[in-house]
């Protein structure tokens, strides 16, 4: 039997409502489906779900293949909504988490693309769920709902939204529209403002706030950087292991707890590019950073600098864990064990 085909009888075997998982530990009886599984957040997600809930309980599709397959995997373009829709109902899945998405900076270069692509895949979402009666949806917004209208410090949760990029109208729409099918369906939609995420597992994918992950791929390999932000330009922004489990936390907690069906805001830290290169000189005094803004700027410029999650605070008890300097130690260990072991270059990754 050729291989594709023993692993489709294997996942057909394992992922069913109606087998335990095969790790040998207790899991939850939840089937889920992770769409944009193979990007920047989806590949941490993905592993932190399958730890939750099984391996053979996480479905992983993308657009693309995956680097590195930990579990079971299949292409699905969730733009197409008659492939989704077959897989929703073949895998019996009840919870979709859609990270599928183009972003702040990469939809800039083509804004009808980025539109078509970050409606179109979210709308078959709440369409499937809602026909499919999937139990929970989780869908990412963005600090890029807010724009230069909005109070740029300490930005209010309900906070005026003009957003500057396609990517921010894409996130406003979409939560708007997560808000309507959980008012007028009853379907059980779930989103976090993400700042930008800053994590060692992955690399970004075409965003505004990459810079902060770039730049400790170049420190540790002693290499200079020259960052497309201005030395002065603050932004929110989340540690990994924070995002993941304000993911988790948000989709674990009951459904009377939440008092937001559009985004919640959500706060890790705040600094500059200036302070981070501050930060990692603390470990790598060598380190050398120059500044040659581009048109991200502008629309970092659009952003605000610091965000009040206190909602979340109140509602699903979200606390942070790391602010930069402990992001900072963090991040250069593992980057350091990892081009140790690998010696791969920032373009490999
Ligand atoms: P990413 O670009 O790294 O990953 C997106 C993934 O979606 C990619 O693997 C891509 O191949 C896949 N994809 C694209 N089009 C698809 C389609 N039509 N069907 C299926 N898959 C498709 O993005 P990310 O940083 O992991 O972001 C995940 C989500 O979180 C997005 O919705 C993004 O808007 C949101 N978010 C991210 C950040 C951040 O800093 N990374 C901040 C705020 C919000
Ligand atoms: N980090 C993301 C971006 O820069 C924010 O959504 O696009």
């Amino acid at each position: 039997m050729p291989r594709q085909c023993y692993a489709a009888l294997a996942r057909s075997l394992y992922f069913s409502p109606l087998n335990q998982p095969p790790d040998g530990k207790r899991m939850k009886q939840d089937n889920i489906l992770v769409i944009g599984a193979n990007g920047q957040i989806g590949s941490v997600l993905t592993a932190a779900l399958r730890e939750v809930y099984g391996t053979y309980r996480v479905l992983a599709t993308d657009i693309r293949p995956p680097l590195q397959e930990s579990g079971p995997f299949e292409i699905l373009d969730a733009c197409q909504g008659e492939a989704l829709d077959q897989l929703v109902h073949r895998q019996s899945i009840t919870q979709i988490y859609h990270l599928a998405a183009i972003l702040s900076a990469s939809g800039e270069q083509d804004p009808l693309r980025a539109w078509n692509v970050n409606m179109t895949s979210l709308l078959n979402v709440l369409e499937i769920a809602r026909q499919r009666h999937v139990a929970k949806v989780y869908f990412p917004s963005s600090i890029a709902v807010f724009g230069r209208e909005a109070r740029p410090v300490n930005t209010p949760q309900y906070e005026v939204l003009i957003p500057e990029t396609v990517y921010g109208i894409s996130k406003v729409a979409g939560e708007n529209w997560a808000n309507y099918y959980y008012r007028k369906y009853g379907l059980d939609v779930r989103s976090l403002r993400y700042p930008g995420i800053i994590g060692y597992q992955s690399m970004p994918g075409g965003g505004t706030t990459d810079y902060a992950v770039e730049i400790y791929h170049y420190a540790v390999q002693k290499r200079p950087y020259t960052c497309f932000l201005r030395a002065d330009t603050a932004l929110p922004m989340l540690y990994m292991p924070d995002a993941i489990r304000a993911t988790l936390e948000l989709m674990e907690a009951p459904a009377n707890r939440l008092s937001v069906r559009i985004g919640y805001n959500l706060a890790g830290m705040t600094f500059t590019p200036a302070e981070i290169a501050h930060s990692i000189r603390q470990y790598l005094p060598d380190f050398s950073i120059t500044y040659r803004p581009d048109y991200r700027q502008a629309i970092a410029d659009s952003w605000p600098s610091s965000i009040d999650d206190s909602l979340a605070r109140r509602d699903w008890g979200w606390r942070p864990q790391y602010d930069l300097d402990a992001m900072t130690k963090d991040m250069l260990l593992h980057l350091e064990q990892h081009y140790h072991l690998h010696g791969t270059t920032t373009e490999d990754r």
